[in-house]
């Protein structure tokens, strides 16, 4: 049988943690396939190209099968080309005690720089996923500095939220993960996010008729999905690694793979004039569903009560305001 043609993977961030605990699963054919033949294209920052050359030296020691390339670079222009998918990891994590907003300022310069690099020489369908944060409103500016790309090209990783939302429904009705489907993310990868819990399935029946205690979903339940990056910051002293990346590899495959009849996942995506009333132009979690050829459409007609709703606005209020700032002259 004739080989695939090969797919050229970008990750940025090639040193950090997010990147080790992702590099490794993309080549073993986790994300594309176990039949799709890779290059990875890694970017880092100069002064991090000594460790990066070891994470190049443990790829070569895998001797991956699909593994057929491996570039390693600091220049985005130069590594950017010809990729078909762009992980853009590569970002400073928040600390204690921070808001994923207050990492606007330091971070928009990058994204703004690497959607630039993308525009010029990546593949003209390439498929861009932001991680690095605050990530809807870098997905914003990575897709406004690449116009050549299609911006439903663009996705901001909420998955690690749908993830999240799924396993704490799981724990409290005592099913199985797989019992848990049609988990929106709503709005923005932040505190202000919406777990809908209105419209998740257990079994195939609603969560409020099987999950009696409905003040636990509105407080316990959305609160423990809005803080966990931060639980998880207070615990570790680090943010979230080994579990993003674990959802980086589901956003994709959702992509490229069909979804299954009646089930959707979460990616924040650039709304337009059909998108639930909301404003144009942000990057917003929605539910989406794809025929598995690396594009998606956003499933419509999810009934929202005046909980989500409240909330929802809310979220997209943020999302307004971390644009306004960039209006502002962060960019
Ligand atoms: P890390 O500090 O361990 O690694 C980040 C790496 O990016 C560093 O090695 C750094 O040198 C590199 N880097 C910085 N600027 C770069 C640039 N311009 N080009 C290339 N590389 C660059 O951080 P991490 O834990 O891997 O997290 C990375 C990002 O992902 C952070 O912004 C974090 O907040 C975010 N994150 C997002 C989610 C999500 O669900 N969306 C989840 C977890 C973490
Ligand atoms: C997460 O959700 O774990 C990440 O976005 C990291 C953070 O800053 O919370």
């Amino acid at each position: 049988m004739t080989a695939k043609p090969l797919k050229r993977v970008l990750v940025t961030g090639g040193a950090g943690q997010i990147a080790y605990n992702l590099l490794f699963r993309i080549a073993t054919g986790e994300m594309l396939g176990f039949d799709q033949p890779l290059a990875l294209h890694i970017l880092e920052l100069p002064e991090a190209m000594k460790p990066l050359e070891g994470v190049r030296m443990e790829l070569e020691d895998c001797a991956f099968p699909l593994l057929k390339e491996v570039h390693i670079g600091s220049d985005a222009e130069e590594l950017f080309g010809d990729v078909h998918y762009a992980l853009l990891v590569g970002a400073k994590p928040r600390g204690p005690g921070m808001e994923r907003g207050d990492l606007l300022k330091e971070n928009a310069k990058i994204f703004i720089e690497q959607g630039r690099a993308l525009n010029s020489v990546a593949d003209p369908d390439v498929k861009v996923l932001v991680v690095g944060n605050p990530c809807n409103t870098n997905c914003l500016i990575t897709m406004t500095n690449a116009p050549r790309i299609p911006r439903k090209n663009f996705h901001a990783m909420t998955r690690l939220d749908q993830n999240r939302a799924v396993a704490q429904l799981a724990l409290r009705a005592h099913v199985e993960v797989s019992s848990i489907t049609n988990m929106t993310i709503w709005g923005n990868h932040s505190s202000t996010q919406v777990p809908d819990f209105v419209n998740a399935k257990i079994s195939g029946k609603p969560v409020l008729d099987v999950i009696k205690d409905h003040s636990w979903l509105e407080n316990e339940f959305v609160g423990t999905v809005q803080k966990r990056g931060a639980a998880v910051i207070a615990s570790r002293g680090k943010s979230s690694a080994a579990s993003a990346a674990s959802s980086a590899i589901d956003a994709i495959k959702s992509l490229v793979t069909p979804t299954p009849r009646g089930e959707w996942f979460s990616s924040g995506v650039c709304s337009d004039e059909n998108s639930y009333g909301v404003q144009e132009n942000l990057i917003f979690s929605f539910p989406c569903r794809s025929k598995g050829d690396g594009h998606y459409e956003i499933v419509d007609n999810i009934p929202w009560n005046t909980f989500l709703r409240e909330k929802i606005h809310a979220s997209e209020r943020e999302l307004l305001e971390e644009r306004s700032l960039l209006e502002g002259g962060v960019s």
